[in-house]
């Protein structure tokens, strides 16, 4: 098997800084930042010849973006971030009685799921899920919650553990209880193959992490049922737009380049080979993983499902607040990583892309070390 070599050079990354955190905000590869530089100097060169080419330019890039997830185009929307279809999605589904969702859940998608129960006066029921649960014990947890509620949210890819979670499983099983289900599928593009394709009601996905496209572009997939039912969350000139994707396309004045840029990034992605390159990432970083470990003298997270970019390693310390001991690695070490806490243990959260080596895992474990003592 070819084995091929990372590709820093892609990506435009400060090569003093160990880059060990694109599942956070990504990282634009590039070429991709030159195509939106010079379509946005082309809607500075005539702003009324640019957005009277907006709506055609949308629509091709949407049915690219659509088709690199195998999503029907006739239900795939575009929206800012998971965060928008998150929203989107608790603003078109009935609320009442309970929603179901575990402690996975990212936090603002959690807030998204309080809102909406406020407001309806509905109660939030959160599963607690241990970190090393399989599908089996997932699906097991979850069920007798389904009984009466109104929706169930869950993560495709949790962002707290970096577990996969059996979504076409939970589907099936909430949809026996006529319960719609909303996927927070943020860090699945890229990672997961056809990830919309287990018949969620809802299913919502970042471009802007994995797949490296331009931040504020993402995807909300929505099942036949809620089509007609599903808006934007910015009322605008396609209101009465009968296709949903048209509905989602013109927000208002906006800066549209980065949707209209963001299939150069999955051409990137094509030229990287991604689906031979994926399992290679994985390699390196379970390896570095695993160097970082014993370097602290912890392991790395037992996570039965493991997304393939994403490792958890324990830290020796529990660390209350995250934000200080990553400004203080980033300083000390030059090295950006994230932390996250799960059953009140601290985890560091690496992350690989194409743009990695082994020797950033390897300063992680040498530096590391250093800043704990
Ligand atoms: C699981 C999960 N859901 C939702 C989000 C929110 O994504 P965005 O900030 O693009 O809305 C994130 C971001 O990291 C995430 O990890």
């Amino acid at each position: 098997m070819t084995v091929l070599s990372p590709r820093p050079d892609l990506w435009t990354l400060d090569p003093d800084v160990v880059h060990l955190n694109h599942g956070s905000w990504g990282a634009v590869p590039r070429r991709t930042q030159e195509v939106l530089a010079s379509l946005r100097a082309e809607a500075e060169a005539n702003p009324m010849v640019w957005f009277r080419s907006v709506p055609e330019r949308l629509t091709a890039a949407r049915l690219e973006l659509a088709a690199f997830l195998e999503a029907d185009p006739a239900g795939f929307a575009l929206v800012p971030n998971a965060s928008a279809g998150i929203t989107a999605a608790f603003a078109t589904v009935p609320i009442s009685s309970h929603i179901v969702t575990t402690s996975h859940v990212y936090g603002a998608s959690r807030f998204a799921a309080e809102r909406v129960a406020r407001a309806s006066g509905a109660e939030l029921r959160v599963v607690d899920l241990p970190m090393q649960a399989d599908d089996a014990t997932i699906v097991a947890l979850i069920e007798p919650q389904l009984t009466g509620a109104c929706a169930l949210l869950v993560d495709h890819v949790s962002a707290a553990t970096g577990t996969i979670l059996p979504i076409a499983r939970l589907v099936e099983l909430a949809h026996t209880y006529d319960v719609p289900v909303i996927v927070d599928g943020a860090h699945a593009p890229a990672l997961i193959d056809a990830p919309t394709g287990d018949g969620a009601d809802f299913w919502t996905g970042n471009f802007h992490k994995w797949p490296s496209a331009p931040r504020a572009t993402a995807g909300l997939v929505v099942a036949e049922k809620w089509r007609t039912a599903a808006y934007p969350l910015i009322t605008s000139w396609s209101e009465y737009d009968e296709r949903l994707p048209e509905r989602f396309d013109m927000q208002g004045t906006q800066d549209y380049a980065a949707w209209i840029a963001a299939p150069e990034s999955l051409r990137v992605l094509a030229d990287l080979e991604w689906s031979v390159r994926r399992p290679q990432i994985t390699a390196m970083l379970e390896e570095g993983a695993r160097l970082v470990a014993k370097a602290l003298g912890t392991s790395v997270g037992e996570v039965a499902n493991p997304a393939p970019t994403l490792r958890l390693v324990e830290l020796p310390i529990f660390v209350a607040d995250a934000e200080p001991f990553k400004q203080h690695l980033s300083r000390e070490l030059q090295i950006e990583i994230t932390l996250t806490g799960f059953e009140g243990r601290s985890f560091i959260r690496l992350s690989a892309h194409a743009y990695n080596t082994p020797e950033c895992y390897q300063k992680l474990s040498e530096g590391l070390p250093r800043v704990l003592a």
